[in-house]
């Protein structure tokens, strides 16, 4: 079984998964982009103190969306190439290929600005794991296809979703995209990277104990991507119950006797 330590993320292939992903908009980003200008949509422009995308890669629809409600984006990734890639589209301008991106989620949002650039200037490009977070920073977080792309094993999945909630304050709001059933995976003619296969049972188990108004809407499979293996794309919103504690505080220690 691979786990996560076992991958070498700073080989994370962007130009390839680029170029798979997100050269061109394809059905299951319109979904995605759909599903999450909803969402913010729900929160006032600028009314989010502090967000987060975990193990953004180099996808910055997620940036785009939350530069309608967010004051700051934290874009969480531990990739060198993928660190390398986001500071370069912030400081040099997005590539051309993300316009019909943001043309989409503006369109659904008419909180965002104009410009990409603009609505990206909130993001700040941190290098990092779901370790390096402090529970309670976020207003809301998100992430995309990370949980379930990034390890073999259930119990690291497990413990990477609930870091993941716990990063928000109690209250605050999480957003999730998952491929459904993915088995371990290939980007072009590069190596195999790890993964867990999860549908929505599997997704209830492990977000319904820790979460409230737990939502999980589901994507038909895109078939104008690679073969992934996967089934489709599951979409999941929750918040983390406002008397949460965090772990390792007080309380927390408290509670677990
Ligand atoms: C399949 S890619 C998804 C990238 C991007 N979020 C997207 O929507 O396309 C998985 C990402 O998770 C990152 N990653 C791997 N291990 C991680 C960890 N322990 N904590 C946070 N991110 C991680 C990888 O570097 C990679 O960028």
């Amino acid at each position: 079984m691979r786990r996560n330590r076992d991958a070498d993320w700073n080989a994370w292939p962007v130009a390839d998964y680029l170029a798979e992903n997100y050269r061109e908009l394809h059905p299951i980003d319109i979904g995605v982009i759909r599903h999450h200008s909803a969402v913010y949509r729900s929160h006032a422009p600028g009314s989010l103190a502090r967000t987060l995308e975990l193990g953004a890669g180099p996808n910055l629809y997620p940036l785009m969306l939350a530069g309608a409600a967010a004051r700051r984006i934290d874009a969480l990734e531990p990739s060198t190439a993928g660190v390398r890639y986001l500071r370069r589209q912030l400081a040099q301008g997005p590539d051309d290929s993300w316009g019909p991106f943001y043309a989409l989620c503006r369109s659904l949002d008419p909180a965002l600005p104009a410009s990409c650039a603009e609505a990206l200037r909130p993001v700040r490009v941190v290098q990092g794991t779901a370790d390096d977070l402090v529970p309670g920073s976020y207003d809301l977080a998100s992430m995309h296809f990370v949980a379930e792309s990034v390890t073999e094993d259930l119990g690291e999945f497990t413990a990477l979703c609930e870091t993941f909630v716990h990063a928000v304050r109690p209250g605050g709001r999480i957003l999730a995209a998952f491929m459904e059933r993915m088995p371990s995976y290939r980007i072009g003619a590069g190596p195999v990277w790890p993964a867990l296969p999860v549908d929505e049972s599997a997704l209830r188990a492990v977000f319904a104990p820790r979460t409230t108004g737990l939502r999980i809407a589901r994507l038909a499979k895109d078939r104008t991507l690679p073969e992934y293996g996967d089934s489709g794309i599951l979409l999941l919103t929750a918040e983390r119950p406002p008397t949460s504690p965090s772990p390792g505080s007080q309380e927390s220690r408290g509670s677990q006797g």
